[in-house]
């Protein structure tokens, strides 16, 4: 990993929740990739919060094997982190916290900036971010906060958590990470659409017919299951993810290297789409649930969705037009996340898509027709494809890129509040409608299904065409 290094100042990183799942699985392996490349301030700490007595020494034996290196990563682990054991339901508790801070960064010679990061689960962030409010740990200009999704469950609630957050930190302090923002194609899909002047001619409702984005997981809620309950797949992917992703597809491009104003462009593009209706004014939208989801979050009742399928359309004028299809499941046949861009055909027959494979094998991919060598005029479909792995590029973990670009202060990858709200508005007619529905509209579907295959099965079969 190459990345300019301006002067950063020494930092602490607080991780609220260290001995959590992301801390263990995503935060702390990606602290040691990133140390390992040489791009973290010379002087950084990490401070790690838990309710419990733990031991730096369990945290390292708990983390995820790493290869040859992991002697070296231990003793890293070792030396840059520290714990403090408190109670994050005490405001005194803040108070300690933040005397300890004050004399960690004493042993730095410079100004400090501290970093909060909320590993926790959505329904503890509020009550801790008036905490740190209240002890007065808001204060400095160069605290960060970090914060997971979900940004709250609806508009209403995302409203709420936005005006709680500006009591204490102003947005220019706050960063909300949505992974898929970090991931390597999708950092790429701006400058694929930038400095390829084949596709940025014809990006637009004049070459393109319809566009799909699809993240499809093989896995089903695993042990989330209150937090799946709760959630369900329209919260927890096509608000966040999905749209994110949509945004970088649709939006106009920032001027030239200016990655600071993206943020600001995914938010108009987010602003003008809305869900398609039909002309009954239904929205085109299917749900399912996987058989034996019900059973694995033992309730019978559940109308919880773990597939999802909707159509939305933009009012952009480069948009006019096109149906953009985004799809998302679990326990069905495959998983893969990419971007599909279907371009207008002048006859049936002509090859027509670019994809974008976000994960796995992430690269970019155009089916072509081809003449098959030989006397005769047979035609075959070819792949005009790149793929990083085939380039020996290591590609950087999403958590890699979140991280640091917190440290250097660049918010283009993390979500604005008014994304939220614009995301939010998007779906809250079709949350609106699913509350009061008695969810007798729910696919159920055997685990390993097709996407198209539940889809199918529905009333809809129009999403899909
Ligand atoms: C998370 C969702 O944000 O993203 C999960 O909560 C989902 O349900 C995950 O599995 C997908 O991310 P990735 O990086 O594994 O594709």
């Amino acid at each position: 990993m190459s990345i300019s290094n301006p002067k950063i100042p020494p930092t602490i990183l607080v991780i609220i929740g260290i001995t959590g799942d992301l801390a263990k699985r995503k935060l702390l392996p990606a602290l040691t990739i990133l140390a390992a490349h040489h791009v973290l301030p010379n002087n950084f700490q990490v401070i790690g919060i838990s309710r419990n007595a733990t031991s730096v020494k369990q945290l390292i034996i708990n983390l995820p094997a790493q290869g040859n290196s992991s002697k070296s990563i231990k003793e890293w682990l070792d030396k840059h982190i520290s714990m403090f054991q408190m109670d994050l339901t005490q405001l005194a508790e803040y108070e300690r916290l933040a005397d300890h801070l004050k004399s960690v960064s004493k042993t730095f010679s410079e100004p400090t900036q501290v970093l909060f990061y909320l590993s926790v689960p959505p329904q503890v962030s509020q009550p801790i971010v008036e905490y740190l409010g209240q002890a007065g740990l808001a204060k400095q200009k160069s605290t960060k906060l970090l914060l997971e999704k979900p940004f709250g469950t609806d508009l209403i609630s995302a409203r709420d958590f936005i005006e709680h957050l500006n009591k204490y930190f102003s947005e220019t302090q706050i960063y909300r990470i949505d992974h898929y923002l970090a991931k390597e194609m999708a950092q790429n899909l701006i400058v694929f659409r930038n400095e390829n002047s084949l596709f940025k001619r014809t990006w637009n409702n004049t070459f393109i017919e319809k566009i799909e984005l699809s993240l499809l997981e093989s896995i089903g809620i695993e042990s989330r299951v209150n937090f799946y309950e709760q959630t369900g797949a329209l919260r927890d992917v096509v608000q966040g993810h999905l749209l994110q992703l949509t945004a970088l597809t649709l939006m106009d491009l920032p001027t030239h290297g200016n990655w600071q104003s993206v943020p600001a462009c995914r938010m108009q593009a987010l602003q003008q789409l809305s869900i398609t209706t039909s002309e009954e004014n239904i929205y085109e939208v299917i749900r399912g649930q996987y058989q034996g989801y019900r059973q694995e979050v033992s309730n019978n009742q559940s109308s919880t969705e773990t597939f999802v399928a909707l159509k939305l359309h933009s009012i952009d004028p480069n948009w006019l037009g096109v149906p953009i299809i985004l799809t998302t499941g679990k326990a069905l046949n495959e998983t893969k996340s990419e971007i599909t861009i279907h371009y207008r055909k002048t006859h049936e027959d002509e090859s027509d898509r670019l994809i974008l494979r976000i994960q796995p094998n992430e690269g970019i991919e155009v089916q072509l027709w081809s003449k098959r060598p030989g006397y005769d005029r047979e035609l075959e479909k070819v792949d005009m494809s790149f793929a990083y792995k085939e380039n020996r590029h290591e590609l950087a973990d999403a958590y890699e890129r979140v991280l640091i670009d917190a440290i250097h202060s660049d918010h283009s990858l993390f979500t604005s509040s008014d994304e939220v709200e614009a995301s939010w508005q998007i779906l809250q007619p079709l949350q609106n409608i699913w509350e009061m529905s008695d969810g007798s509209d729910i696919i159920l579907y055997k685990s390993g299904s097709r996407p198209e295959n539940i889809v199918n099965s529905s009333d809809w079969p129009q999403l899909y065409v």
